[in-house]
């Protein structure tokens, strides 16, 4: 492993005043301009709506190449961890930093496998849900209600409790949002079956029932562990950002992840699966598309094709690829040829990559655009689609965490402002206004 090294300072020049910065190497990728002693030496802060060329935080967890579409997890392809490897070995990974040896793995898959049973006064905080609720907002509330379950897992400076709660929420969050599920549709809970693995539980808690035995269809599972695995991190995203300030404050770790879920259902985020099948229904037919692809090029109508382009990927996502072959392996298996959506869906994808305005902006499909199409033939509605992405993303999430209260540089997180508000005016009472 390459060692990050420090570069040459870089100088910037301001109001007359010549500052030095220091600059910091990674072992792969941009270095950083360290601004962090500017307002101190300047009195000014700096100004990055967006976070577009801002590095919050040191990590060695995920690496992205947006220009040339890489995503490695702690150095792996995530091509080579989709294809060979399984969800819980990633997690492994993402959490511990190495892949695990097979004891290693058994000790693993054994605790998050035995954790997957929730606390049956949880069952209460369904009912207290209307039917119609988007199963992402029961999420919300059902993961932060965990604190109130587990108390001896909320202490953050206990190295012990810190990773008993990483595992819980790893082990719990599939029945949590298979709960979810059922709930939403008027089904009873299933209990987990833990001789399944991760991705096999998962389906079945959402697709069996008490009346019928079903057994898990092995294709689909491998597919739903993939999808886990595309999905599980993703470095500095808003979701994973979103934590990691929660966090910062020294608030627990169910309160952290519900604060990651509540972010990760913006459309612009993981929602963006549930909107891109949206759009396609809008869309209906194969003849209608031009009209849409004229709308998303349009500066002065809002609409975007939902499901391309990404912030930091401006080549083919990574993701997508594996995503795309998982996703015709899906229909294959299911028998899947005549569905409208579908050829909605792979007319707009050729059009997009050959149409100058998605070349030249490089947008390209992105995983949701494939995840969701997969996820419908699977049989989930789409409201269930981001909650599958708060799911897998779990562990990235605390992953992110740990390291983030693991690192000695550590402090609350309190970004700055370009203030241009009133300035200092008195108050006037109501009958002089
Ligand atoms: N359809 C049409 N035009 C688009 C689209 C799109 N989906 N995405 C970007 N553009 C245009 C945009 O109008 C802008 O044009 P111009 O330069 O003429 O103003 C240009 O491309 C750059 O767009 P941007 O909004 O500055 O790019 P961004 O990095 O801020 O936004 C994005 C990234 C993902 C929010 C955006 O591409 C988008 O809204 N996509 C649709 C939603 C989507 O699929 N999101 C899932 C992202 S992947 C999952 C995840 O990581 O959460």
């Amino acid at each position: 492993m390459s060692e990050p090294k420090d570069a040459p300072a870089a100088k910037l020049e301001s109001g007359g005043n010549d500052y030095n910065l220091n600059v910091h190497g990674g072992s792969i990728g941009p270095s950083v301009i360290d601004v962090s002693g500017l307002y101190g030496s300047s009195g000014q802060f700096t100004y990055d709506p967006g976070f577009t060329s801002t590095a919050s935080c040191k990590s060695s967890i995920t690496y992205i190449d947006g220009e040339e579409g890489i995503l490695l997890h702690r150095g792996y392809p995530i091509e080579q961890l989709a294809e060979k490897g399984n969800f819980i070995e990633t997690c492994y990974l993402l959490m511990h930093g190495e892949l695990p040896n097979n004891d290693e793995l058994q000790e693993f898959e054994q605790a998050i496998t035995m954790h997957t049973m929730v606390h049956e006064q949880l069952q209460k905080f369904y009912s207290g849900f209307r039917r119609d609720a988007h199963p992402m907002a029961i999420m919300v509330g059902v993961v932060g209600a965990l604190s109130a379950f587990y108390h001896d897992s909320t202490d953050i400076n206990d190295p012990d409790q810190r990773k008993i709660a990483s595992r819980r929420l790893i082990a719990k969050i599939p029945t949590i949002a298979a709960m979810a599920y059922k709930y939403h549709i008027g089904q009873p809970f299933a209990y987990p079956q833990n001789n399944l693995s991760y991705a096999a539980n998962f389906l079945h808690m959402c697709f069996s029932v008490p009346s019928e035995q079903r057994e898990v269809n092995p294709i689909l599972a491998r597919a739903m562990d993939r999808i886990f695995i595309l999905h599980a991190d993703h470095e500095q995203n808003a979701s994973t950002s979103t934590v990691r300030l929660a966090g910062s404050s020294g608030a627990n770790p169910f309160a952290c992840i519900a604060a990651g879920i509540a972010c990760l259902w913006g459309p612009a985020h993981g929602g963006a699966n549930e909107a891109a099948l949206d759009m396609l229904a809008e869309i209906g037919s194969v003849d209608r598309i031009p009209e849409f692809i004229k709308r998303a090029k349009d500066k002065n109508d809002p609409f975007r094709l939902m499901g391309f382009g990404h912030r930091v990927y401006k080549n083919y996502d990574p993701r997508a690829r594996v995503m795309h072959k998982t996703c015709h392996e899906v229909l294959g298996e299911l028998g899947i040829k005549d569905d409208p959506l579908l050829d909605v869906a792979m007319e707009l994808e050729r059009i997009a990559l050959s149409d100058d305005y998605f070349i030249e902006k490089k947008l390209y499909p992105n995983i949701d655009f494939y995840s969701g199409i997969t996820l419908k033939a699977m049989g989930f509605p789409t409201t269930m689609f981001t909650v599958l992405f708060a799911l897998a993303r779990t562990v990235g999430w605390v992953s992110q965490w740990n390291e983030m209260i693991e690192d000695p540089s550590q402090r609350i997180g309190r970004p700055r402002q370009l203030y241009i508000g009133a300035t200092h005016r008195d108050y006037v009472p109501v009958e002089k206004r």
